[in-house]
């Protein structure tokens, strides 16, 4: 079991705000890299990194002894060799949604994580997001009875940055980004049963995909729900989702202050007219929580929720919507990573 934790960050993009966190924290960072060598010095400065521990090409940190685990915040395509790479280098990694965008990858690292003895995680963050987290510890606790609907959507308009490796046609919407409604969904719900989905192409015309689709979804004869996924999307980016139970509904979302919880009345029978209002802290990119969770599996050995079959579960899922809307068909997401 380790000691300390001793981190690595690739891909200063996003990845600065998980830099960010561990600066703030007083985590020993052992390394940051990114191939753009202005974002580089841009965060190497601001987070005061002394220039021995920066790099451009990642391959150089798979040689750094001290540092025992290693964040991989980039572009999805490079998921696969990075997280192989660190993982037969003995290192723990928490590597970034979706966890890759073609079936071939999933199962390579499905299999080097099964065969490595440290921690692999996956960050997808609505798992540590406030008004999830809050609404997760509600449906556990049988605040609104069993689970018969679920919904939740992806909208984030990719106008301005449907370019370079997000223009990929394998990076889908609904796998890129729709990835974060179909793992919170399933985070309530588990495996999903089938999909059957719809696809619209009307707002991001060079897009090589469809910008909207709407998937259908069933996990068993009692529980059912709906995701959508907007990537043109003419408002701010949101997750608007509602969890119908059979003793109460909550609707929440990762971008407002509160969330609402309808609940019986005393007889037991009837739904109180109005909801509890629920304080919220909006945080839609918890990766201080999300570290946290990652430190505990690799300091004190919990277990992995989020290792790297649910991650592929997540796309396998994803990949399935795709389909559907594709051959108009319904599909059973291929839960198979071997
Ligand atoms: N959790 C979330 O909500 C969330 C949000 C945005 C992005 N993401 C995910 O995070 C990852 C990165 O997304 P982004 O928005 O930062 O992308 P981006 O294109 O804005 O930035 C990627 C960064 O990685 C660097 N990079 C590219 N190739 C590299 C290489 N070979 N070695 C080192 N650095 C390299 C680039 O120079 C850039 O700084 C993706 O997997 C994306 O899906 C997650």
């Amino acid at each position: 079991m380790e000691k300390k934790m001793c981190v690595g960050v690739i891909g200063l993009a996003m990845g600065r705000h998980h830099l960010k966190g561990l600066v703030d924290k007083n985590i020993e960072v052992a390394a940051i890299c990114d191939i753009n060598p202005e974002v580089l010095k841009a965060r190497g400065d601001e987070n005061g990194i002394p220039e021995e521990k920066r790099f451009t090409d990642w391959r150089e940190m798979l040689k750094i002894e001290e540092m025992n685990a290693v964040l991989i915040i980039t572009p999805d395509q490079l998921h696969k060799e990075m997280s192989i790479a660190f993982l037969e280098a003995g290192k723990h990694v928490m590597c970034e949604k979706p966890l890759a965008i073609v079936r071939e990858d999933l199962n390579a690292i499905v299999a080097a994580a099964e065969k490595a003895k440290t921690v692999f995680m996956v960050g997808q963050i609505c798992r540590f997001t406030p008004a999830f987290v809050k609404a997760k510890e509600l449906v556990d606790a049988d605040t609104i009875g069993e689970l018969y609907y679920m919904e939740s959507e992806y909208a984030h308009d990719y106008f301005k940055i449907l370019h370079e490796w997000r223009a990929d046609p394998n990076r889908h919407g609904v796998v890129g980004g729709g990835c974060h409604a179909v793992d919170l969904l399933r985070w309530f719900g588990g495996d999903v049963k089938e999909v059957f989905a719809y696809g619209t192409h009307t707002l991001l015309p060079n897009a090589p995909y469809d910008d909207a689709t709407v998937a259908v979804m069933k996990w068993s004869d009692r529980l059912m729900g709906k995701v959508f996924v907007s990537t043109g999307c003419k408002r701010p980016y949101t997750m608007r989702t509602q969890l119908w139970g059979t003793k109460g509904t909550i609707l929440c979302d990762n971008t407002s202050d509160t969330m609402q919880l309808w609940t019986l009345g005393e007889d037991g029978i009837s739904v109180n007219p109005d909801p509890e209002i629920i304080p919220i802290d909006i945080n839609n990119h918890n990766v201080v929580h999300e570290f946290d969770v990652f430190a505990d599996h690799v300091l004190n050995g919990t277990p992995v929720q989020m290792n790297a079959v649910e991650g592929a579960k997540t796309v396998a899922t994803c990949m399935a919507i795709v389909e559907s809307a594709k051959i108009g068909k319904p599909v059973t997401p291929d839960y198979k990573f071997n």
